[in-house]
């Protein structure tokens, strides 16, 4: 049988210099553990501007839509903040996203017990922390309309549309629960739907999904407010979160920060499955290109590798070799291997991006 093929978008600035050791990492599974991917490589956002003058070359879209996961380092820069909003790099990212049809966006808040000091949190609210936010990526308030800026009387009014239909909250609730079986079987759902008739809707077709085809998950419903409370409060209780695109937007950073640095954080984005049952897939770290801190070796690749262990449970099923990687990363930290952003304020030596690669390889062996 052929190989599963990856698609690799390093993006710019630290984008290349994560990726370079994922690339590591994908070749050592192929040597060691006889799992082999046909790797492409190709541009995205400012790197395909400078050549194409394009954020995504058609090509590249094409290539995207063919592979069975696509791997993203970051995009953007100060290089291109003067450029026309049509053509800035992260349009090459919402084109990607929006033609994938990327509609499930799964951010993990996960505590390493080594780094369990980092968090704004008392070590013992966050110490073991396993939950995953699922958020709908393709709809609501960020794309509803009507949208814009109208004249009404006198004066402007500024305006941006809450809109969800049964069949957006169905697929993302599905795929809440099909991740909730693969882990802790427990969903909670978040919207608004005391003020707001949107999240009335979602309310009942996330209920109704569940007694149909997940009756075996546990289900509770929480106002988003207090959702975000509550992960502030006691995190523990939770295991996955699905909620809109707004809330989620908010919800899942203000979770991220409960385990440390940006560094650390992976993310996948998945869409409806292929005709090989495989969902159309974008796995990246949640972090941008990082300008201060490009070109000089510093970057922590922790947060893409991970990405790629996401690659390997949710695009080609291999939970156990994702363990195995998450493990590495595990026993690295806890060896006291640190890149410079997870240096205490008592500081320290810091090792490189490649030196960071380089442990977890060693580590893997
Ligand atoms: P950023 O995530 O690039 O950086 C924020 C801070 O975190 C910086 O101090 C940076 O040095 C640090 N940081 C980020 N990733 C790190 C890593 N792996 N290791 C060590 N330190 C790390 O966000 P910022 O500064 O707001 O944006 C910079 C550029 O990235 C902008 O052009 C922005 O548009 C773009 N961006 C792209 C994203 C993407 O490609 N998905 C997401 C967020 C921002
Ligand atoms: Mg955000």
């Amino acid at each position: 049988m052929a190989n599963p093929t990856l698609l690799i978008l390093a993006g710019d600035g630290i984008g290349p210099e994560v990726m370079g050791q994922v690339v590591r990492i994908i070749d050592w599974f192929g040597d060691k553990r006889d799992l082999a991917f046909d790797v492409d490589h190709d541009l995205v956002g400012g790197a395909a501007y400078d050549k194409h003058g394009t954020p995504l070359h058609d090509d590249t879209m094409a290539k995207a839509l063919a592979a069975d996961a696509v791997l993203l380092g970051a995009v953007g820069g100060p290089k291109y903040d003067a450029l026309d909003f049509s053509v800035k790099p992260e349009r090459g990212l919402l084109r990607l996203r929006k033609e994938m049809d990327l509609f499930s966006n799964l951010r993990p808040a996960q505590c390493f017990d080594a780094l369990a000091d980092f968090s704004s949190l008392k070590k013992d609210l966050v110490a073991g922390l396993d939950i995953m936010i699922v958020r709908e990526l393709t709809s609501g308030v960020y794309f509803g309309e009507p949208r814009g800026i109208f004249e009404e009387g006198n004066e402007r009014v500024g305006i941006n549309t809450q809109r969800y239909t049964e069949s957006e909250i169905d697929r993302v609730a599905r795929s809440a629960f099909e991740l909730a079986r693969r882990r802790g079987n427990k969903v909670c759902s978040m919207e608004k739907a005391n003020v707001m008739e949107s999240g009335i809707l979602w309310r009942e077709v996330v209920q109704k999904v569940h007694d149909e085809d997940y009756p075996d998950v546990e289900l509770s419903h929480m106002y988003a407010d207090n959702g975000a409370m509550q992960l502030v409060r006691a995190p523990k209780q939770f295991d996955v979160i699905v909620t809109d695109n707004l809330f989620g937007d908010i919800l899942s950073d203000c979770a991220a920060m409960l385990t440390g640095s940006l560094g650390m954080l992976p993310s996948a984005s998945l869409g409806a499955p292929n005709a090989d049952g495989r969902p159309k897939a974008l796995y990246e770290p949640v972090h941008g290109s990082a300008p201060d801190i490009a070109g000089q070796g510093k970057a922590n690749p922790i947060a893409c590798i991970l990405s790629f262990a996401m690659a390997l449970r949710y695009s080609f099923d291999q939970g156990d070799e994702a363990a195995r990687l998450e493990k590495a990363v595990e026993q690295v930290l806890a060896d006291g291997a640190r890149t410079a952003d997870l240096m205490g304020p008592e500081g320290g030596s810091p090792i490189s991006t490649s030196e960071m690669g380089d442990a977890i390889l060693a580590a893997l062996d």
